[in-house]
């Protein structure tokens, strides 16, 4: 790998018919770092999501992983490789409690084999109860411990998204992928989850969030890349992005998405 970047994408492209929903995107994470990939409705941030995580096959370009090309890789390759996501659109099982859905991540990358799962021997049991012990602990730092047994449909909008980062955390991620984390949520709870994502980032976790809302992009994030029509715009410091001209206008112009 050389340059060192957890994740490196070169002149990353899809188009959908005749659209190119995002073109020649080069990027970079480093480890440890809080990325924020921002830009207007429809700029193509959920389908640079898609591509790294194996949901749409890039139409060209590559996408780097700890130096190993996993373009076109199927999604469940990809997340044993270390990458786990939220979807913009909940994706929870509303009819399984809480703690249920979470344990759901777990077992991405729990490796006990069919023998140990019929018989349920020790191995077994033991792994089930350090996954359920995990889940737990991270269901409290995102303040839901009062929550697990309830059923995920029972729940605000605001703590099913929680469930969801807390599923892609018990995935055992190196790289967690949040596509508009803080949809849905209220004031305070969107303060809870930048501390939430400062402290998973703290525990050497890595963090690409893709978010509407500017003032929490620009709280958390070390570095940004705004997208607009499928091109790279600009990126850098928050503060530089944030006064950026291509920027301003690219937010004016749209749907425009500040405050909103
Ligand atoms: N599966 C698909 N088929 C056709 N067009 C798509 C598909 N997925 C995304 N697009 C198009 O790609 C563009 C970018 O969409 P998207 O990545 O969802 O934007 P964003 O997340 O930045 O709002 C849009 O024009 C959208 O309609
Ligand atoms: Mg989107």
């Amino acid at each position: 790998m050389g340059n060192g970047h957890i994740l490196e994408t070169k002149e990353l492209s899809i188009n959908f018919g005749g659209i190119k929903a995002v073109d020649g995107l080069n990027f970079h994470i480093d480890k440890g770092e809080i990325i924020g990939l921002i830009g207007p409705n429809g700029a193509g941030k959920t389908t640079v999501f898609n591509m790294l995580t194996g949901v749409y096959t890039p139409t060209s370009g590559s996408i780097l992983w700890k130096g190993e090309n996993i373009a076109g890789l199927a999604p469940q390759e990809i997340v044993k490789r270390g990458i786990s996501r939220t979807f913009q659109n909940i994706r929870l099982f509303g009819e399984m409690r809480v703690i249920e859905n979470v344990l759901i991540g777990s077992h991405t990358n729990i490796d006990y084999n069919l023998f140990d799962s019929v018989f349920e021997n020790n191995r077994f049991k033991t792994k089930e109860d350090e996954a359920t012990i995990k889940a737990i602990e991270i269901l409290k730092k995102l303040n839901m411990e009062d929550k697990i047994h309830m059923y995920a449909d029972s729940l605000a909008y605001g703590d099913q998204r929680k469930v969801e980062i807390a599923r892609a955390v018990a995935t055992g991620a190196e790289l967690i992928l949040l596509d508009e984390p803080a949809a849905g949520m209220n004031p305070h709870e969107s303060e809870e989850l930048l501390e939430f994502i400062s402290n998973i980032r703290d525990i050497g976790i890595t963090i690409l969030l893709i978010e509407h809302d500017m003032s929490v992009v620009m709280n958390v994030s070390d570095r940004v890349y705004v997208l607009d029509s499928g091109k790279l715009i600009c990126n850098g410091l928050p503060e530089e992005v944030a006064h950026n001209p291509q920027v301003i206008k690219a937010y004016l112009g749209g749907d425009a998405f500040v405050n909103r």
